[in-house]
């Protein structure tokens, strides 16, 4: 594993104000800076963007997966609306660990089916930012399971 793709989706750019009380006082960019630090003694190279545009969200998926690099994508909203995000997780096998940083089962029933989570590798929710921080650990876990012998 030589970079990670850090996909945020539409109002994931008011983090910080954006209902704290749900989703934290952390800002994109705390996170950001907190998985920069994480990724660099890995020589891991990071990849961290947000759009509120879906057909945005479709290529960087799209890219990442043709690189065969992984994917950690909180779509936000698009997570429970977007069949395109969904086809293109599918038609590229990308590598794709689902966040969101509150815990979508525990809130209105709008939110309680994601479009991604039936092709994504794994689904990590309602930790806060934390939930960031959780999917980086289990991209690591993975990719250091898979250069050692023994069940991944
Ligand atoms: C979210 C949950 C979504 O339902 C919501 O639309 C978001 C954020 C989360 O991280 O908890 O924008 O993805």
């Amino acid at each position: 594993m030589k970079a990670v793709h850090v996909l945020n989706g539409p109002n994931l750019n008011l983090l910080g104000t954006r209902e704290p009380e749900t989703y934290g006082h952390a800002t994109l960019a705390d996170i950001e800076a907190g998985l920069a630090a994480r990724c660099k003694p890995h020589g891991l190279i990071l990849y961290f963007r947000q759009s509120n545009h879906e057909g945005d969200l479709v290529t960087w998926v799209q890219d990442a997966g043709r690189a065969s690099e992984p994917v950690i994508l909180n779509a936000g909203a698009y997570s429970h609306t977007s069949i395109a995000l969904h086809d293109a997780i599918k038609a590229v096998k990308a590598d794709v660990i689902e966040v969101h940083l509150s815990n979508i089962h525990a809130r209105e029933s709008f939110r309680h089916r994601s479009l991604i989570s039936p092709v994504a590798r794994g689904v990590i929710l309602g930790f806060g930012a934390l939930s960031y921080d959780l999917a980086l650990d289990a991209l690591l876990a993975q990719a250091e399971a898979a250069g050692k012998p023994g069940p991944a």
